[in-house]
């Protein structure tokens, strides 16, 4: 058992946010501190590894005095992967260091899971927790996944996309558009003056797998652009938005259905999206199933949602939880494993 005000220190380093965040009682986010990178990369219409490593590394300690300042601590949890190897070496040497000189433990935990766990925070609290079992839809930059939750800790992974993420080929897309980096935001907001079935991008849907194709799509936009000598941005944009997200409904119902749950959570970077969101709503109401949303402002990467991911680990896998061996390894392709019963 858990005390009431255990607090856990969050590092999150995985990609192009550095940032800190404590969390008090599993239920109250008392900071949640975010350096983002996204000037450093926006001229390259991506993230370079070599500079978020570095940005990392200037910027973590000052995130995470911000974060910390003199609150007391009893364990400190950072995200071992699935991320570039230079931000989860930083966010390692941090979160080790922490530990070892304020004598708590440490915890591992899987960047993905955290953007499940971020869909509980409502205001900066854990207002609700999650009802299960859910299929789970993680749209992210890097990663797109389909999971089938049993309760906490307990993951079946459905599928993942084949070649590019959703939030990545929104990002090849704005670039091939002169769009800036992040595309998502970009793309989002051309859509909204474009007609959604100006032209008609593919669905990959890929029956009989639970796993997503993207590149297509992508390609598809690429080869439009280089047929016609004039092109509405807008158009293609709200097309090609309409077809990503179509796609993603369309097989996290499917999943929904074929597991007979009653609950959709959405997480990640591209869960943002406001067609995603109004698509899958009226969908899944159509179905009876209620969709859990991140909200917008823990959507994106954030430590906050690696420090809930920790406490939930520690409520229901205890002590098995802490007792890691130092230092616990960073893994670049870590594939989320269930902890739970
Ligand atoms: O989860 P996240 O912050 O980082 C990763 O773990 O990858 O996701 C970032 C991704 C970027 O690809 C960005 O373009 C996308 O999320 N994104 C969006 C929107 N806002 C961010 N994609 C579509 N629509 C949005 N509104
Ligand atoms: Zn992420």
């Amino acid at each position: 058992m858990l005390k009431k005000d255990f607090t856990i220190l969050g590092i999150e380093s995985t990609c192009d946010e550095t940032s800190a965040a404590v969390l008090v009682g599993g239920k109250k986010l008392v900071s949640n501190v975010i350096y983002s990178q996204i000037e450093e990369h926006k001229k390259y219409h991506g993230v370079v590894p070599e500079l978020a490593s570095r940005a990392h590394a200037a910027k973590i300690a000052s995130v995470v005095e911000q974060a910390l300042g003199k609150k007391p601590i009893d364990c400190v949890a950072f995200a071992h992967g699935p991320g570039l190897p230079g931000g989860l070496m930083v966010g390692r040497v941090a979160a080790e260091t922490l530990a070892k000189f304020k004598k708590v433990p440490i915890i591992g935990v899987n960047h993905l899971e955290g953007h499940l766990f971020a869909c509980e925070f409502e205001n900066g609290e854990v207002a609700s927790p999650l009802q299960f079992p859910l299929v789970a839809l993680i749209v992210s930059g890097g990663h797109t996944e389909l999971w089938y939750v049993k309760g906490y800790g307990n993951y079946k992974v459905l599928g993942r996309t084949r070649d590019d993420a959703a939030g990545e080929a929104f990002d090849k897309v704005a670039k091939l558009l002169g769009l800036p980096y992040p595309g998502g935001p970009q793309v989002s907001a051309q859509a909204l003056k474009g007609k959604r079935d100006a032209i008609d991008f593919p669905r990959p849907l890929l029956p009989g797998t639970w796993e997503f194709s993207f590149s297509g799509i992508k390609t598809s936009v690429s080869y439009y652009l280089r047929d016609h000598k004039t092109v509405s941005v807008p158009d293609v944009c709200a097309s090609f938005e309409q077809a990503i997200c179509e796609t993603l409904v369309k097989k996290t119902l499917q999943a929904a259905e074929k597991y007979k749950v009653k609950y959709i959570a959405v997480g990640g970077g591209v869960a943002a999206n406001s067609l995603l969101r109004q698509l899958m709503e009226q969908q899944s109401r159509k179905r009876g199933i209620s969709v859990r949303f991140v909200p917008r402002n823990m959507s994106s990467d954030n430590a906050g949602m690696i420090a809930l991911a920790a406490w939930r680990q520690l409520e229901h896998a205890g002590a098995k939880a802490l007792s890691k061996k130092w230092p616990i390894a960073i893994n670049p392709n870590l594939k989320v494993k269930s902890w739970g019963k």
